[in-house]
């Protein structure tokens, strides 16, 4: 099933403007959507299709995507730092409205060159295979995620930026399942490091992530992780070395189609 994936960075030619909740899309099928959807997914393609072109347009990629064929079955988004951090960008998903989101004209909106950026960080905004029906999921736990993020690190280092930021939490089941991030065990492999750890903002009190706090937190009690560490945010992050022709990775090499990993020492609802 996944022999013949193939991992390569998003280009202008076929641009993900919606994730893949409802399973891998093509270009024949992103277009298409039951009329009983309650995601307003027209307004959601006039939104992010030029915000995603004009990015993919200035630095190259803004996404990793792994393709079966025609057919789309993996993402990592990822954005510079430095555009994450531009006034109207919205706290949590480039792929969402405001306030979460970007606002309506953050597309037309003048995004430096990797040469003008001073903190030449990438960060991983969502990392999905398959669907997030996780019972018809065929693509998880297949390596998938790891060749992506692979390719980021590759990619990132060949083009000039310097690390790799992630935001990951403890490794509980409903992480893998629902957030579009990871348990840090799964950047850990990758050679990420944590670089920070603090309570998550968003889940720290009663609202919006309500069920999503208390069955992390049962999940975690069920491992004998304290409920408060279970909230927290983790920032994993890999320093790259510059990449060129002649430079040995410093990565995990892929070899005959599996991961050769160093030692091993995280719901947004977007579309
Ligand atoms: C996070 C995600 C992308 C990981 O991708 P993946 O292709 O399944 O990951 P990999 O197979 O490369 O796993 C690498 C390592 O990560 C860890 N890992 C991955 N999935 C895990 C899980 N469910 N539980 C615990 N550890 C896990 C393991 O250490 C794994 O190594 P192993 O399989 O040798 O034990 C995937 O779980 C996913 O798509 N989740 C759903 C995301 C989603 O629907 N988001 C909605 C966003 S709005």
């Amino acid at each position: 099933m996944t022999e013949g994936i193939v991992i390569e960075p998003m280009t202008e030619e076929f641009i993900l403007w919606r994730c893949l909740h409802g399973g891998p899309l093509s270009r024949g099928t992103i277009d298409q959507w039951s009329d009983d959807s309650s995601l307003p997914l027209d307004r959601h393609r006039r939104r992010n299709l030029p915000l995603l072109t004009r990015l993919t347009r200035v630095y190259g990629a803004c996404a990793i995507v792994a393709r079966d064929g025609d057919r789309i079955v993996g993402q990592l988004r990822f954005y510079p730092k430095a555009v994450c951090n531009m006034k109207g960008a919205g706290g949590l998903c480039l792929q969402q409205d405001a306030p979460a989101g970007p606002t309506a004209d953050f597309a037309e909106r003048e995004f430096p060159p990797l040469a003008e950026i001073e903190d030449k960080t990438l960060v991983v905004h969502c990392l999905m295979t398959g669907t997030s029906l996780q019972k018809e999921n065929p693509y998880q736990r297949k390596g998938i995620g790891s060749r992506l993020a692979r390719a980021l690190i590759d990619w990132a280092g060949a083009q000039g930026w310097e690390r790799i930021e992630a935001d990951a939490f403890e490794d509980l089941p409903i992480i893998y399942e629902i957030t579009g991030s990871a348990g840090h065990t799964f950047w850990e492999k990758l050679g990420f490091h944590v670089a920070d750890r603090h309570p998550h903002p968003d889940l720290q009190d009663a609202g919006q992530f309500d069920e999503f706090v208390r069955r992390l937190e049962e999940q975690a009690g069920s491992i004998g992780i304290p409920p408060e560490r279970a909230r927290d945010r983790l920032v994993m992050r890999l320093d790259l070395i510059p990449t060129g022709p002649a430079i040995q990775s410093q990565w995990p090499t892929e070899v005959e189609g599996h991961l050769s990993l160093p030692d091993p020492r995280h719901g947004r609802g977007s579309p």
